[in-house]
């Protein structure tokens, strides 16, 4: 089977290193992955008000999560949490009330940071939002990636090849749980 997977990098950076890491999984990913990212950046702040109207960007980013099999989120931490526009992205997506896109969508959660812990309570959070939303996920192996400099080049190209060794071990989870989800 081949599945069609939408990542979401929750950080609008030109020089984000989540972006980085987004890139080298598309590249390591099997053959029965196919990786793209869905862009979170045009949408406009959630107010409920716009629910039986959405927004032009709301309902691309809506329809792009409905088409695709899997989804994997690709996180920051902010101030030890999710960023505020990943956080936008899963409200839009979530209303208006019986038409969550996330519902049922299996997830994958990876991120990287400078610090020690590399995202790790940013995916908690990340986690108990996407429970609520009904949205299964994978949850081993754990993926927090401390970033150094030069660990992925701009074009994604791993350095250290243990990391690239375990991020090809997660996508194979990743491939694994998806074919589980989907065939349930
Ligand atoms: C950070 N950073 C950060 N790092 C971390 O490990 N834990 C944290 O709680 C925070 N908090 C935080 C808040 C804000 C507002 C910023 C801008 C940054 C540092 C962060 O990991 C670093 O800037 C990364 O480069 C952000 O990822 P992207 O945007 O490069 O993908």
């Amino acid at each position: 089977m081949i599945y069609k997977v939408g990542v979401i990098v929750g950080s609008l950076s030109k020089d984000s290193i989540n972006r980085k890491l987004s890139r080298t999984l598309t590249k390591l990913a099997p053959e029965s992955l196919i990786l793209n990212e869905i862009p979170i950046g045009d949408l406009p702040l959630y107010n409920r008000d716009f629910d039986l109207d959405y927004p032009p960007a709301a309902k691309t980013f809506k329809d792009a999560v409905a088409s695709v099999d899997a989804l994997i989120f690709v996180t920051p931490e902010y101030n030890r949490s999710i960023p505020g526009v990943l956080k936008n992205a899963l409200d839009w997506g979530s209303r208006p009330s019986g038409k969550n896109v996330f519902d049922t969508k299996p997830a994958g959660i990876i991120g990287t940071s400078g610090g020690a812990i590399g995202t790790a309570l940013a995916q908690q959070h990340l986690h108990s939002i996407l429970s609520y939303l009904n949205c299964p996920q994978l949850l081993q192996p754990e993926a927090y990636i401390q970033f150094k400099d030069g660990l992925i080049t701009e074009e994604g190209e791993v350095t250290n090849p243990s990391t690239a060794e375990f991020l090809s071990k997660w996508l194979s989870a990743f491939e694994e749980f998806v074919g589980k989800m989907r065939r349930t």
